[in-house]
C-alpha cells in the first residue's frame, strides 16, 4: 500500500464504523495559550471532552498535522540523526465523544491492524495501565480482558503512569491508555529476545504505533483529578511509523512519504542519499523532515520571526540551511525549490500548501537568502571560537550570543555545531546575555531591528578617538532599524573616532564621507550597548567601494 492508501484505509475503516471524517485543524494554534502548535489530534476537541461545548458529532476520524519541537516534546536534535524522529508528523485518530468506550476502541484497533493492514498477529503487543494507588486510579481490567480475547497474555504488558496514563499537558483532559507496539525485527532476533522485553525500551524496531486513550478525568490546576461527566475515546497513530511498518522498511525515510523530496534533493544537489549515518545522509533526512514543518506551518499562517511560534519555524529552517550548506555543499537557497514537490504530494490531503504555493515559496526563499548572507561568516566565527576553546569544553554565553545576534545562529544550531566538536555551550550565560539585550531594547522603546548585513569580516571595531578626530576606514556591518516610525541604519566601522554615549558622556557627532557623498551623523543611540559600542543611527546609502572617511 502507498502512504496515501494507508491513510485513506484508516479514514474509510472508521467511517464504516459510523465516524464522520473531519479535516485536520491548523498546525498553528492561535486560541490556546498553553500550546504554540498542535501536538496531538485531540487538541481541537479539548472542549468537547471537558464538557465546555456540546460535540456536533458522537464519533469522528481524521489525520492531524502535528508538530513536536517545543515544550514537553522536543525532538529537534534527534531529527535526521536517527531514522524515526520527526518535527511534523501526521496523527491518525478516531474519537468518541461520550459514545463508545474501551471495548469497541480495542476491538476496532485489532480489526484494522490485522484484517485491513494485515500485520501478523504475533508481532503485535499491547500495554495496559497497571493502576496508581497514589492517584487512586484502578488498573484497566476492561482493557485487559478485551486484549485477552485477541492475544495471549505474554503479548500484554502492564505499564505505569508514565507510559500508560496520557495527559494533554499540566492541566486538561486525561485518562489511562493502552498502546499497541509492533515488533519489526527479523525472525532470528525475535527468537533470541522476546518482543515483550523490548516494549517501551526505545528499540528502533520494536515501536509503538498506536495509542488508545480513554479520557475519564480533567487534571485541575491544583493537581487533582476530577472525573468527567462522560467518558471518551482519543486515539493517535503516527502515520509515518505505520507506513514504515507496512512498507517493510527499517527507516521512515525509505517510505514513499519522504522519497519524493529526497529524490528532488538528489537532483538539485547532485549528491546521493545512501541511508547511512554519514553527515550527507543526515542532511538529506533533515531536509526531508524540515521541509514539511516549514511548508505546512507557513501555509497555516505562521511566518518565521524572532519570537514565539515564528522563531520555532526560523530555527527549523536555519538548521536545514546549515545542513545543506555544510554537508551537501549547496550554497544557494534550496528549500524553496522542494516546496512544489511537497505541495503536489499533499494536494489532496492538506490542500492549503498547494493553494498558497507562490506565497510560501517566496517567504521560504527570502528566509534562506537572509540566513545564507551571514552563514558563511558565522561558520568562520564559529571555527575561531572552537579553535580558541583550547582545553575549555564550554563555549561562553557571550560568544553564543554573538553568534545568535550577529550571525542569526539559533542556540540549537550553535549547540549542534558545538556537539560535533565535542564542546558544550554555556546555556545560562547565553540566557543572561539575552536578558540583557531584552532590557536594552526595552530601554530603547520600540526599536525594530533587521538582521545585520556583514560587509567585511573582522573582530571588534577599533576606537581611535582618544588621539584622533578623523579616520579613513571601512564598513564592517550595518543593519536597518525602525524607531518611532522612522527608518535609519546602524553602522559598525572598522576604525572609528566616534565616542559612543556611555557613562553619562554624550556621544560624538560628525559626518561620514564616501563616494563624494557626505552623511551627517545626527543622532546618537540612547542605549548603552556593550556589544556594539560604536553605533550611530544615520541616514545611509551603501558605499560603492566600502571605504569612508569619518570625522567628528
Ligand atoms: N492523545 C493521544 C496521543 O497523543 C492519542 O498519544
Amino acid at each position: 500500500m502507498t502512504a496515501n492508501e494507508i491513510r485513506q484505509a484508516f479514514l474509510d475503516f472508521f467511517q464504516s464504523k459510523g465516524h464522520t471524517i473531519v479535516p485536520s485543524a491548523p498546525i498553528v494554534v492561535k486560541n490556546d495559550p498553553t500550546l504554540l502548535f498542535t501536538n496531538a489530534g485531540m487538541n481541537q476537541f479539548k472542549d468537547y471532552f471537558l464538557g465546555n461545548k456540546p460535540a456536533p458529532w458522537n464519533r469522528v476520524v481524521d489525520t492531524q498535522k502535528c508538530l513536536r519541537v517545543s515544550g514537553k516534546h522536543n525532538d529537534l536534535e534527534e531529527v535526521g540523526v536517527d531514522t524515526y524522529h520527526h518535527t511534523m508528523f501526521e496523527m491518525l485518530g478516531n474519537w468518541s465523544f461520550g459514545d463508545y468506550f474501551k471495548n469497541e476502541a480495542i476491538e476496532w484497533s485489532w480489526e484494522l491492524l490485522t484484517k485491513v493492514y494485515n500485520i501478523p498477529k504475533d508481532r503485535l503487543y499491547a500495554t495496559v495501565f497497571e493502576g496508581d494507588a497514589k492517584e487512586n486510579i484502578p488498573a484497566s481490567t476492561i482493557a485487559l480482558s478485551k486484549w485477552k480475547q485477541f492475544m495471549s497474555e505474554d503479548h500484554i504488558v502492564f505499564g505505569n503512569k508514565k507510559d500508560n496514563f496520557w495527559e494533554m499537558g499540566d492541566t486538561g483532559p486525561c485518562g489511562p491508555c493502552s498502546e499497541i507496539h509492533v515488533d519489526c525485527r527479523p525472525e532470528e532476533e525475535r527468537k533470541k529476545i522476546p518482543g515483550r522485553d523490548l516494549v517501551n525500551k526505545d528499540h528502533p524496531q520494536v515501536i509503538e504505533i498506536w495509542n488508545n486513550v480513554f479520557i475519564q478525568f480533567n487534571r485541575k490546576k491544583d493537581g487533582s483529578l476530577e472525573p468527567l461527566p462522560a467518558t471518551h475515546v482519543d486515539t493517535g497513530m503516527g502515520l509515518e511509523r505505520l507506513v514504515r511498518v507496512l512498507q517493510n522498511k527499517t527507516s521512515n525515510y525509505d517510505t514513499d512519504i519522504f522519497s519524493g523530496t529526497i529524490a528532488a534533493t538528489e537532483k538539485i544537489t547532485g549528491k546521493k542519499y545512501d541511508g547511512s549515518d554519514s553527515k550527507t545522509a543526515v542532511a538529506f533526512r533533515v531536509l526531508a523532515d524540515h521541509i514539511r514543518a516549514i511548508g505546512f506551518t507557513i501555509a497555516d499562517g505562521q511566518l518565521p520571526s524572532n519570537t514565539g511560534a515564528g522563531y520555532v519555524i526560523r530555527r527549523i529552517l536555519r538548521r536545514a540551511v546549515r545542513y545543506y550548506y555544510s554537508y551537501l555543499d549547496y550554497k544557494q537557497p534550496l528549500l524553496f525549490q522542494l516546496m512544489p514537490v511537497l505541495g503536489k504530494q499533499f494536494e489532496n490531503v492538506f490542500p492549503e500548501l498547494e493553494k498558497q504555493m507562490d506565497f510560501v515559496s517566496k517567504v521560504v526563499k527570502e528566509e534562506e537568502d537572509a540566513f545564507l548572507r551571514t552563514l558563511e561568516k558565522g561558520l568562520k566565527r564559529m571555527d575561531e571560537i572552537i579553535g580558541n576553546a583550547g582545553k575549555q569544553s564550554l563555549i561562553p554565553g557571550k560568544e553564543v550570543f554573538e553568534l545568535y545576534d550577529t550571525f542569526g545562529f539559533p542556540i540549537d544550531l550553535t549547540r549542534l555545531i558545538a556537539t560535533e566538536n565535542n564542546l558544550q555551550v554555556d546555556e545560562s550565560g547565553f540566557e543572561k546575555e539575552m536578558k540583557l539585550q531584552k532590557d536594552r531594547s526595552r530601554a530603547a522603546t520600540t526599536l525594530d531591528t533587521e538582521d545585520w548585513v556583514i560587509v567585511k569580516e573582522a573582530g571588534q571595531s577599533k576606537f581611535v578617538g582618544y588621539t584622533q578626530l578623523a579616520a579613513t576606514t571601512e564598513l564592517l556591518r550595518y543593519r536597518k532599524i525602525k524607531a518611532k516610525g522612522k527608518e535609519s541604519y546602524q553602522l559598525v566601522l572598522e576604525t572609528t573616532p566616534f565616542y559612543a554615549e556611555s557613562g553619562g558622556q554624550v556621544g560624538d557627532r560628525g559626518w561620514l564621507e564616501a563616494d563624494g557623498t557626505s552623511l551627517e551623523i545626527i543622532d546618537t543611540k540612547k542605549e548603552n550597548d556593550p556589544n556594539y559600542p560604536f553605533h550611530r543611527n544615520i541616514a545611509f546609502q551603501p558605499y560603492r567601494n566600502n571605504q569612508c572617511t569619518c570625522k567628528c
